[in-house]
């Protein structure tokens, strides 16, 4: 991969400079990658239907080639060019798009294997952002896009977090602020009935329920398999992350003497709980306000640790609920000690 010289352009989230647009869509068009804002976080976006283009996507990243991708549309004509769509599908089109949900539905054979990893689905969701819109409008085809960081790494939610980690290997990103949910798009397989959560995130299970009815349970890993993301170790700092899976003062005042007597380079993100009869540790970090405000700057916050070469993060949990099912599972992926055997 020759190095490229990485371009940051500002642009205005809710009233994007069209020519800023084309520039971008001209390069999509060619075969190249451009990072682009979305209401979730930064996505890494080339042309969903050049198979060139989309194996860049997976070089670029350094992601496992059997972790499909997701085709990001911009209005619904676009749905049956890639996907058949059953009813139920219908509903929550209806209901969550553009936003946060990632649907999981059969493909068509317009779609290249590249983009679903040879599987027999494809993850297709409308953004809820201006720009990302624009953009895809402006390609005239759905446009993959996966998070825009290398992989392994916590989603980039600013366009610095894109440059840090993809600086040199793409040409261009379109830099419209800090992402406002701060976490990943719900993934939801709508292939079965009742459709089940493959990947929860930024449309939680109540209020898909409530226009859908009660979701199936991911039942066994034969299903767990079917979204291969979930799969691999996420979202993890260089640091190790001990999680306090529920927030009392005496588990993270303990969590945070454990870490202590393993090394001196210990750092704390807290949300609810305050620092308060913490020893002195390298840095403090916490996240005030409601559990989507703790969402939202997450990934920006572990990435602001780790920049500190700390050997131990200790974090505060949330209570699994709502929005706080996700941010869980982003947590307890960023703990997990190590990569499961399959990844290689
Ligand atoms: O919010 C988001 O979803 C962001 C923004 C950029 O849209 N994108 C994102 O993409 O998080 P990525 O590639 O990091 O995660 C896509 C997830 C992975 O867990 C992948 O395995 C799953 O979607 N996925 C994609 N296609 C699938 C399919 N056909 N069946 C099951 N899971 C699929
Ligand atoms: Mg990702």
């Amino acid at each position: 991969m020759g190095e490229v010289i990485t371009r940051v352009v500002a642009i205005d989230p809710t009233r994007p400079d069209p020519a800023a647009i084309a520039e971008a869509a001209a390069l999509i068009c060619a075969g190249q990658l451009v990072a682009f804002p979305t209401e979730t976080v930064y996505g890494l976006g080339a042309d969903g239907l050049n198979p060139i283009a989309l194996g860049r996507i997976y070089t670029v990243k350094g992601r496992p080639p059997d972790n499909p991708l997701i085709l990001h549309i911009a209005s619904l004509e676009q749905l049956p060019l890639v996907a058949d769509i059953p009813e139920m599908a219908h509903r929550l089109v209806q209901a969550f798009w553009p936003g946060p949900l990632t649907l999981i539905l059969p493909r068509t054979s317009c779609v290249p294997d590249l983009a679903t990893a040879g599987l027999t689905t494809v993850a297709v969701r409308m953004p809820d952002h201006h720009v990302a819109l624009a953009l895809i409008d402006a390609v005239e085809r759905p446009v993959a896009a996966p998070s825009a960081n290398r992989s392994g790494l916590p989603s980039p939610t600013t366009a610095q977090h894109v440059f840090n980690d993809l600086r040199g290997r793409i040409p261009l990103i379109l830099d419209a602020g800090s992402s406002r949910i701060g976490l990943e798009s719900t993934v939801l397989d709508a292939t079965c009935l009742p459709p089940v959560i493959l990947r929860p995130g930024g449309i939680c299970r109540e209020a898909i329920e409530a226009v859908v009815g009660p979701l199936q349970e991911i039942a066994s890993v034969a299903q767990q398999r079917r979204s291969p993301g979930t799969r691999y170790r996420h979202y993890s700092p260089k640091a190790r992350v001990l999680l306090v899976e529920d927030s009392q003062a005496e588990a993270l005042q303990a969590a945070v003497a454990n870490a202590l007597q393993q090394s001196a380079r210990v750092g704390c993100l807290l949300h609810r709980l305050k620092p308060d009869h913490l020893p002195a540790l390298v840095a403090i970090t916490r996240i005030r306000g409601s559990v989507a405000d703790y969402a939202q700057g997450l990934f920006a916050a572990l990435r602001a640790l780790d920049g500190l070469g700390l050997e131990v993060i200790v974090v505060e949990g949330v209570e699994e609920q709502g929005l706080g099912v996700a941010v869980m599972d982003r947590l307890r992926r960023a703990a997990s000690p190590s990569s499961p055997p399959e990844v290689t």
